[in-house]
């Protein structure tokens, strides 16, 4: 049955974006995502084809259960008020979710029995003994990144266990020098524990094939060359109690790796929609469903999206993505959102400030197919904004509104003055609707901009500011206005996707919804309009700005009673030395006023160990000593300098100082 609206068959697809994390505010990264992935449904449900979007909040592991621990509410508590305040956020930028449900939910759990189930009896399951590291205070064992300590390799400080920050060093939580648990501070030990397996590499074949077939973009495409050149190994599927997430039922004690059933909530999400809708669920699932299936995520989580999940699926007997469509991150003027840097933005801060369409259409403008980091320019959105969305597009409508209704009581003309132009307006839509199913909004948006400034230029030339200074030329102005008012409703119905609320106040000023992208095929003659109300309105960058002026955000408050317990002393340099193995360290000896101490210092970066012989500084006298490969620390010296920055700074007294002085 082809529909009356397309013409073309219409096409059920499915459609997700990634569950965000339940342990944190929502943040303009997922705005980023979500906004992406609505505009497409948006615009696949303006073309008439059934196209469903689902969500849910990633509920399960470690961090959550550790983030409710240190908050005092259980995990069920942490998940239910994060999710609530989603269900907010996404709402409130527009997000048309058919339903956002959560992976602590019953479906999931039968859901991700189920595939393990049929894994286990597929033979895609295997065990083995781990060794890992294991927290005796908290009694449990450690993630790799909740173990820290000093690189083995570079002796940087505060490292995680799994990767060096500083010098790209990769290792186990147990190479690294002075481990200590993040949790409870002690020192981990290593403990022995049986874990679940699943045989990635028995789906090497079908995973080079299905990589080629389309499903991922061409640089996504190229990293999983390079992961399968690298050997597709067993990945660990459990994780030992106590854990937060769904118990694996031939192993008491263990439960699935989030990474397992996170997926699988995109499956539960819609299948909790069927049991309110008419949806059927294999009919999207089922081996040889006909549904198309679009995964919509961050190249952060390529791997799990591109290899574990298409394998985990394929070995449990459904049907695998259609495409597994990954994007680039958000920056905020050039730099990475994060806290530290008062570049993170929450979705509600933005609320706060400025519509949320301003943002829809600012990400649409700079959105490109492929995987590069799209940067949120401040000063950029406020011109984009001002001078597109509102000196353009919407100038064309409040242009020709007056007019119309000065000279015909509001009414549009019977016929168009230039049909020609109205139909290559019509035409490019179809171009803009391609670059839409391609995902290539920055594209379209381009397109219509470019459609925005060719209506303008046809109101310039037919100046209804003159002609209706001529009573006798009423027609010609209601004419000229008519034009301009329905290449303005092909302009808003083409980002009828980006802008689905301004599009709306549109259709009700013109006095007539538009339902499907195919309505804009006939112009609108000859029909009532209603009085111009402003559809955007212009912003003041000063407004954007303020985004990140958050105030700075200082770490938690001492009393002077903690403060004083730091025992800070004048020392001065007596000997300075390179440490063989440790391209970020020097040796130095300094003297407390009498006593001698032996400090590893990470300031090779910034000093020759020449300049600093003779040198008063300042040190932290009562550090615990920490033994590093190379000897003992027995003090700190105080630096200055940007976080993770290169260029440090020795702090030192005004002259006459002497060593052994207390700094207080
Ligand atoms: N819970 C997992 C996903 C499981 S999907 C079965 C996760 N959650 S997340 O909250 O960290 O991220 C959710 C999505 O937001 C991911 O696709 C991630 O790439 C995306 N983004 C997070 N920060 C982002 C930006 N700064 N910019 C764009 N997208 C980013 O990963
Ligand atoms: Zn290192």
């Amino acid at each position: 049955m082809t529909h009356p609206r397309t013409r073309v068959m219409p096409r059920r697809i499915l459609v997700t974006s990634a569950l965000p994390y339940a342990n944190g505010p929502t943040h303009l990264g997922h705005m980023t995502e979500a906004v992406q992935t609505d505009i497409w449904v948006r615009f696949m449900k303006l073309r008439g084809h059934d196209c469903v979007y689902v969500c849910a909040d990633d509920t399960h592991g470690t961090p959550i259960m550790l983030k409710a621990a240190s908050e005092g509410v259980t995990p069920e508590q942490l998940i239910t008020q994060v999710g609530a305040e989603r269900r907010r956020d996404f709402a409130d930028f527009g997000i048309g979710f058919d339903n956002y449900h959560s992976t602590h939910s019953e479906e999931n759990r039968r859901l991700t029995v189920r595939m393990y189930e049929a894994l286990v009896a597929a033979g895609h399951i295997t065990r083995r003994i781990v060794r890992q590291a294991y927290d005796e205070k908290a009694g449990m064992f450690l993630p790799d990144r909740y173990v820290k300590g000093t690189c083995p390799r570079c002796a940087t400080p505060g490292q995680y266990g799994d990767s060096c920050e500083h010098c790209g060093a990769t290792y186990t939580p147990s190479d690294l020098i002075d481990p200590m648990s993040v949790v409870s501070g002690t020192t981990p030990i290593q403990r022995e524990s049986e874990h679940i397996f699943f045989k990635l590499g028995d789906f090497e074949p079908m995973l080079r094939k299905w990589t080629r077939s389309g499903s991922l973009q061409p640089a996504a495409a190229n990293k999983l060359d390079e992961w399968f050149d690298a050997g597709l190994r067993d990945w660990d599927v459990s994780r030992d109690a106590p854990y937060f997430g769904i118990e694996i039922p031939d192993a008491p004690g263990k439960y699935f790796y989030v990474w397992l059933d996170a997926p699988v909530g995109y499956m539960a999400s819609f299948e909790n929609l069927c049991a309110r809708s008419g949806l059927v669920f294999y009919d999207y699932w089922g081996p040889d469903s006909q549904a198309e299936l679009y995964h919509f995520i961050g190249k952060d989580i390529l791997y799990f999206h591109s290899l574990f999940w298409p394998a985990t699926l394929e070995g449990a007997g459904f049907r695998k993505p259609t495409i597994v469509h990954a994007h680039g991150f958000l920056t905020i003027n050039g730099e990475k959102m994060s806290k530290s840097r008062g570049t993170f933005v929450s979705a509600r801060r933005y609320l706060d400030l400025l519509p949320p369409e301003y943002f829809r259409y600012f990400l649409a403008a700079k959105l490109g197919p492929g995987l590069d980091d799209i940067d949120m320019n401040l000063d950029e959105f406020a011109t984009r904004i001002n001078a597109e969305l509102v000196g353009k597009l919407v100038n064309i409508a409040s242009r020709c509104a007056g007019f119309i209704h000065r000279s015909d009581g509001g009414r549009l003309a019977p016929a168009l003055p230039d049909p020609g132009l109205y139909r290559e307006f019509v035409e490019a839509a179809d171009r803009i609707a391609a670059s839409y199913e391609a995902r290539e909004y920055a594209a379209a948006v381009r397109e219509i901009m470019a459609l925005t400034d060719r209506a303008n230029l046809y109101i310039d030339q037919h100046k209804p500011w003159l002609a209706a200074k001529d009573p006798a030329r009423a027609a010609e102005v209601q004419a000229t206005c008519t034009q301009g008012l329905n290449l303005f409703r092909v302009l808003m119905t083409c980002l009828k996707p980006v802008m689905p609320a301004m599009a709306g106040r549109a259709e009700d000023f013109l006095g007539k919804p538009v339902t499907f992208w195919s309505d804009i095929a006939e112009p609108l003659l000859d029909s009532a309009i209603k009085d111009y109300q402003p559809l955007a309105t212009r912003v003041d960058p000063a407004l954007v700005r303020k985004l990140v002026e958050t105030p700075m955000t200082t770490t938690q408050e001492i009393s002077v009673e903690e403060f004083a317990r730091i025992d800070l002393r004048i020392a001065r340099i007596e000997s300075a030395a390179l440490v063989e193995g440790a391209d970020r360290l020097l040796q130095l000896t300094v003297d407390l006023g009498g006593e001698q101490r032996t400090v590893f210092a990470g300031i090779r970066s910034s000093y020759e160990p020449g300049q600093l012989v003779g040198r008063h500084v300042v040190v932290v006298a009562n550090l615990k000593p920490r033994k590093l490969r190379f000897g003992v620390s027995q003090a700190m010296v105080l630096v200055a300098g940007t976080e993770g920055g290169d260029a440090l700074f020795l702090l030192g007294p005004d002259p006459g100082a002497t060593a052994g002085m207390k700094v207080s």
